[in-house]
């Protein structure tokens, strides 16, 4: 039976989920999957609001517009972000709409002709005016770029004050069952994807998420359909605190403890740090072996806690690859407002360490105490060390 997953006023969810993709982007892993959220308003005009990625659910999300649309064509299909996971059935849909008009500003329409070649039958929104009217729902087109691509925008509905806003506000994790964040568990399953699909995906554009807020400020925002992840409607203010909070480098008072060990004195190291930081009365405190946990993860926890403890051995006169790579990407994202504490071992005449100096002074992030670089086994002296570092981590965050 055909079901109309209705949002409200004349709009509907008609995404997919994707569990077959192991990584989004071909980098980040999707052990819960991820949806690609598209949405159709069927109203006196009749507009398709982003698609889907093309990964084999073509048919069925064609056969659903149709469904929706009961004969009817469709006047508009709305581009509010070009890439590849929202755009895949772009195609299709011309081919089976031929007179649709696609909505999008001048770079949307760069990429589309790149990408598609598709150079016809297009409306810039410059040339809208203040909205397009419906009939019943009456849409605003706000520029948002680099959340997550340069032609990124927004869609507002001024009737019922629904925003379209592309990747913002989006999660990774399947939509199962529940679409709507009051049908759903959110701190159990999709706080953890969320802050991982933010950090991976838009955490190199905090400034842009601000500016974004900023325009939405004042704004009243009663539902916020995102590409990816659920729908909101009970309680929209929810997802906009957590973006504004992790735009801001907002994070909990604890601490994520990052290593790369081959032979374990590092890791030694590590696991003494945290136990004398739990002593000191800290409670949330995480270790991480670079080798074992995915770089995406470790980025998320960087998200997570204000301090973060990181201890490289040597190799081959640099850090450890793993922790090389996890730091490139620190710099590359330009990660504010962290607290942060360095150790690591070596035993010709290092390089770990050495290069995490490196990465303190260009990221610039606040260092706690010395950093503690041990010729082979740590003795009793860097042992006290640790201590010190310990102490003045745990006295930061109290
Ligand atoms: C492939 C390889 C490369 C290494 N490169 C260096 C180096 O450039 N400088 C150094 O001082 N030690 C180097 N070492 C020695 C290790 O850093 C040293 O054994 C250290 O104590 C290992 O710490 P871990 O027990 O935490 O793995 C290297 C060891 C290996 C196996
Ligand atoms: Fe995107
Ligand atoms: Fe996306």
């Amino acid at each position: 039976m055909f079901t109309r997953i209705n949002i409200t006023g004349k709009v509907y969810w008609i995404g997919v989920n994707d569990r077959k993709k192991h990584l989004f982007e071909n980098i980040w892993p999707l052990p819960d999957g991820v949806a690609y959220n598209s949405y159709i308003i069927v109203d006196e005009k009749t507009a398709i609001v982003d698609t889907i990625e093309s990964f084999g659910a073509g048919t069925s999300y064609l056969h659903r517009i149709e469904q929706h649309l009961e004969g009817r064509p469709l006047n508009y299909l709305i581009i509010n972000h070009m890439e590849l996971d929202h755009s895949g059935e772009v195609k299709t849909i011309i081919e089976k709409y031929p007179d649709v008009k696609i909505i999008g500003n001048s770079t949307t329409f760069k990429i589309l002709a790149a990408y598609f070649g598709i150079t016809e039958n297009l409306l810039n929104t410059s040339e809208i005016g203040d909205t397009l009217d419906l009939g019943y729902h009456k849409l605003k087109f706000v520029m948002t770029p680099w959340i997550h691509w340069p032609e990124t925008m927004m869609t507002y509905d001024t009737t019922d004050n629904i925003l379209f806003s592309a990747d913002a506000f989006g999660s990774f994790g399947t939509l199962d069952g529940g679409i709507f964040d009051d049908e759903i568990n959110f701190e159990a399953y999709y706080e953890d994807n969320m802050r991982r699909y933010f950090s991976n995906i838009v955490g190199k554009y905090c400034n842009m998420t601000q500016k974004a807020l900023k325009k939405l400020d004042g704004v009243p925002v009663n539902y916020i359909c995102s590409t990816h992840g659920p729908v909101w409607r009970k309680n929209p203010e929810k997802v906009i605190e957590l973006y504004d909070k992790w735009s801001c480098y907002e994070a909990e008072s604890g601490v994520a403890i990052m290593y790369a060990s081959m032979y374990g004195n590092t890791e030694a190291m590590a696991d003494y740090i945290a136990r004398r930081i739990a002593e000191e009365g800290i409670k949330e405190i995480r270790i991480f072996d670079v080798s074992k946990t995915h770089i995406s993860y470790l980025i998320s926890e960087i998200w997570k806690y204000k301090a973060v403890i990181l201890g490289s051995c040597a190799y081959n006169g640099e850090m450890y690859p793993l922790m090389e790579q996890f730091c490139r990407e620190m710099e590359h994202m330009s990660v504010k407002n962290k607290l942060l504490g360095l150790f690591g071992s070596y035993s010709w005449s290092g390089g770990g360490v050495k290069n995490l100096l490196k990465f303190a002074e260009n990221i610039g992030w606040e260092q706690v105490a010395d950093a503690i670089e041990v010729y082979g086994i740590p003795t009793d002296e860097k042992y006290t060390q640790c201590d010190a570092l310990a102490k003045a981590m745990a006295g930061k965050l109290k």
